[in-house]
């Protein structure tokens, strides 16, 4: 049987053209990884085009044509303009949103800043969102069906102290999955939402942290393609997770809060910012004003 350079039968990875979003590390180079082979080309997103160039050479090396893009979703009108160009290129049978961010509040902080649950939500929920609005229409313009995944977290399922803005954006990530899929579903385009629980990327690495059953950039990568492949509307991946979020459902929010509230962990600094801190500074004082003029 022919294998993809992930190790996965090639039938299940082999939707033809596929774009990737966070392809320059962890579960996004992976996915890339599982996905290369010589009968699809893959458009890799990123920022760093050090590491997209490294990702794209070992899919091309396994026969994969392979497109790089170096973009900052935080630029939601440029990320816009670029997926329209490349889908007018391309015409992406699979588009996969997993490009995201992770800040915490660090040890210092009571609560996260307005610029980082701005920058939180620009990543991790208006760029999916918008991207998949926009790749949606195109596809159900050519008549031809496809396939588009949202990755996002079991964050979005509990209340996290530290991680207000980052449990928000995949909450909300998780309500637009879910009713795309709904809108979707009579042109014949499948959405599948994917929430991984701790993966060993450097987004978790910066986190100190007990991670139970924390999964290899590899295994996660199998398990997604696995649900897109079979056309999972919803999945929570590893199981012991799955198992869990029933088990939460039964729990009262005020036990949930109460529990949660006594937890917490350390983080390092986050690498990457998003948006330039000056333009989050501005659109953070333009929100205060617009406030105070409303009050
Ligand atoms: N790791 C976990 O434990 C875990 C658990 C649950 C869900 N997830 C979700 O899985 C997805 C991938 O995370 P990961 O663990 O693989 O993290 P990662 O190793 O830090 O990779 C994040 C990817 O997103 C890209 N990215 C970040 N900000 C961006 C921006 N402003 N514009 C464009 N691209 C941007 C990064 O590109 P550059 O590096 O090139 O900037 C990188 O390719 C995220 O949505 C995350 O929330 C992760």
């Amino acid at each position: 049987m022919a294998l993809s350079a992930g190790g996965i039968p090639v039938t299940m990875t082999c939707p033809g053209t596929i774009l990737i979003t966070g392809a320059s590390s962890g579960i996004g180079a992976a996915l890339s990884a599982a996905y290369a082979c010589d009968q699809t080309t893959l458009v890799l997103m990123g920022r760093d085009e050090e590491r997209l160039a490294q990702v794209s050479a070992a899919c091309r090396d396994s026969g994969a044509r392979v497109v790089t893009v170096a973009q900052d979703i935080a630029d939601i009108g440029g990320f816009l303009e670029e997926l329209s160009n490349l889908d007018a290129q391309w015409r992406f049978d699979l588009a996969i949103f997993n490009a995201g961010i992770g800040d915490t509040r660090a040890p210092s902080q009571q609560i996260e800043t307005p610029q980082q649950i701005l920058s939180l939500l620009d990543i991790n929920l208006r760029g999916p969102a918008v991207g998949a609005s926009l790749i949606a229409e195109r596809m159900i313009a050519r008549r031809q069906g496809g396939a588009i995944a949202l990755i996002s977290s079991v964050a979005a399922f509990v209340p996290l102290p530290m991680a207000t803005g980052y449990a928000a954006s995949k909450s909300g990530l998780n309500a637009f999955a879910l009713s795309l899929n709904a809108a979707l579903r009579r042109h014949g385009i499948t959405v599948s939402l994917i929430c991984p629980g701790y993966v060993d990327t450097p987004m978790s690495a910066r986190l100190d942290t007990f991670k139970p059953f924390q999964m290899k950039p590899d295994a996660a990568a199998r398990a997604i393609v696995a649900c897109i492949s079979s056309r999972r509307t919803f999945a929570i991946i590893p199981k012991p997770y799955a198992i869990a979020y029933f088990i939460l459902k039964f729990v009262p929010a005020r036990l949930a809060v109460w529990l949660s509230s006594k937890f917490s962990l350390d983080a390092s600094p986050y690498r990457s910012q998003g948006l330039p801190i000056a333009d989050l500074n501005a659109r953070a004082a333009a929100c205060s004003s617009t406030k105070s003029d409303n009050t």
